[in-house]
């Protein structure tokens, strides 16, 4: 399919695997909404996508505040003209044990995590109903497919995401919506790297434009053909 002309909002699109994807769909002709709370990064970001041919623009909200979520997203889907696609990907990685992990931090990230996804799913969706199609990419990973040590928090919430999307798909394909539940292992990024998960060496371990190329090519098959989910991994790490 092509996807020249489409527009696409990006959680947490500023950088990481996030601005990986918003350059590649820009490469491909899609306008581009990204968002975050950092907007030196939003800022330099839109300039990078402007300089690919597209339109671009930012909003700046913090996922875990439904009435923010819903704002910047209805901001960015009028200044792209509607959207077609949400790559839902902003979240964050708070690593530690049960008993030392306050009640706060694990509250938080299941409220950034789980609760960001859900607000932006549900601000996005009748801009795709109203077009009669699209696609929402939610991004979990595979701590939420099996919990582990010291990530009680990030693995529960990326658990629900994994049933919630299940849920969306079951809702919205009947919209002709693609909802498309991701659960990639460990990428090279600030979250992987700075939480002790990888050297992020190049070489071996999977890098934030590998995953891009996996969402564009997931999202240029033909409309008949939605992939519920899927993995993916460094070969040998
Ligand atoms: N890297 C991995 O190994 C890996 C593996 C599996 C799944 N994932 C998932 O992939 C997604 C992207 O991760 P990443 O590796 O790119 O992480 P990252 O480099 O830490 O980037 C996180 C992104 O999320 C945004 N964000 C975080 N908290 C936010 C909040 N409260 N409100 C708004 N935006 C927020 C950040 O934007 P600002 O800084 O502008 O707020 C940033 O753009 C996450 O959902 C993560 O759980 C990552």
């Amino acid at each position: 399919m092509n996807l020249k002309g489409k527009s696409a909002i990006v959680t947490g699109g500023g950088r990481g695997l996030g601005k990986a994807v918003a350059l590649i769909l820009a490469k491909e002709g899609v306008n581009i909404g990204i968002t975050g709370r950092n907007e030196e990064n939003l800022k330099a970001t839109v300039e990078e996508l402007k300089g690919l041919g597209v339109q671009a623009a930012y909003a700046i909200f913090s996922m875990d505040k439904e009435a923010a979520v819903q704002a910047g997203i209805a901001a960015l889907a009028k200044d792209l003209g509607g959207v077609d696609i949400l790559i839902n990907n902003a979240g964050i990685g708070d690593f530690g044990s049960i008993e030392e992990m306050s009640s706060e931090t694990w509250e938080q990230v299941i409220k950034t995590n789980l609760f960001g996804v859900y607000y932006a799913a549900k601000a996005v969706y009748p801009f795709l109903k109203e077009k009669g199609a699209g696609d929402i990419v939610n991004v979990a990973s595979t701590a939420g497919l099996k919990g582990g040590p010291n990530m009680s928090a990030y693995a529960a919430s990326k658990a629900a995401v994994v049933s919630l999307s299940q849920s969306m798909m079951a809702e919205w394909r009947k919209q002709n919506i693609r909802v498309i539940t991701l659960t990639p292992s460990t990428i090279a990024s600030d979250m992987s790297i700075q939480g002790g998960l990888t050297d992020g060496n190049p070489e071996t371990v999977l890098q934030p434009e590998d995953f891009a190329e996996w969402v564009r090519d997931i999202l240029k098959m033909n409309r008949r053909a939605l992939i519920a989910n899927g993995s993916i991994f460094s070969t040998n790490p």
